[in-house]
């Protein structure tokens, strides 16, 4: 299938996007180009149109020095090298969804009007918008030529680097968004272990149900296809 309705192989950048691990300490990122890649983050899609998330911007080195301080482990890791290759990004985004947006939004008067003790969420989508919209700014991030690691906070650091950088304490911290230039391309569990072929995941008509007809082989091949270009 051509991907290329507005001008951009979909495809090509979703599996050209990896997480990187060795970020250059000497190659800076434009303002301007965080400031675009959140704007694009901006039209994520959202439950309600709710659009709880925030973002927070770290570039300065006092910035980051605080931010890893905080959030990072007592020990670099010697044996894989994480953490003094992530350190170097120049840019660190924390990643904030706001349940209260949520609630706010479906006590309005355009969605019932429920008070936000009788609402029931099936699922947290405060959390699964953001989400969306932090890959918005990976797959941003690959298109503009730079490197970028989604990773995970520790939950004992969250009220710390919350409170570091001024970050109300309702607020989910999902992860953080580092941009840079790749040094070089390493591990990660990707490198280790083999992407899932898509018959393994994608399910027809039910749960456990291969596709019927000519069309199963081209999914598979498809499948194929994607882990052999990324290894
Ligand atoms: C929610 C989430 C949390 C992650 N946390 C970390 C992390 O703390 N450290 C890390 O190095 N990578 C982290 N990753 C990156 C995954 O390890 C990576 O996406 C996975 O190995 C697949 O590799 P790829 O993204 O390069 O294709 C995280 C990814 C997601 C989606």
């Amino acid at each position: 299938m051509a991907w290329q309705t507005v001008g951009v192989d979909f495809a090509r950048l979703v599996r050209a996007r990896r997480m990187t691990r060795r970020f250059r300490a000497d190659a800076a990122v434009p303002e301007s180009v965080v400031a675009d890649l959140l704007e694009l983050a901006g039209r994520a899609p959202s439950a309600g149109f709710s659009q709880g998330w925030e973002y927070v911007v770290l570039r300065s080195p006092a910035e980051r020095e605080t931010f890893w301080a905080t959030a990072g482990p007592d020990q670099p890791d010697s044996r894989t090298g994480w953490l003094a290759g992530v350190r170097r990004a120049p840019v660190l985004v924390l990643v904030l969804a706001d349940e209260d947006a949520y609630r706010r939004g479906c006590g309005g008067a355009d969605k019932g009007g429920i008070p936000p003790a009788e609402q029931d969420w099936p699922v947290p989508y405060w959390l699964t918008d953001t989400a969306m919209g932090a890959l918005i700014v990976l797959l941003g991030a690959t298109e503009a030529g730079l490197g970028s690691l989604f990773f995970g906070v520790p939950g004992p650091r969250h009220a710390a680097v919350k409170d570091a950088f001024g970050v109300p304490a309702g607020l989910d911290l999902i992860g953080v968004i580092a941009l840079g230039e790749e040094e070089r391309r390493v591990g990660g569990s990707a490198s280790t272990r083999p992407r899932r072929p898509v018959s393994d995941y994608v399910h027809w008509g039910g749960f456990g149900v291969a596709p019927a007809g000519p069309e199963a082989g081209l999914s598979e091949n498809a499948g194929q296809t994607g882990s052999a270009a990324e290894s």
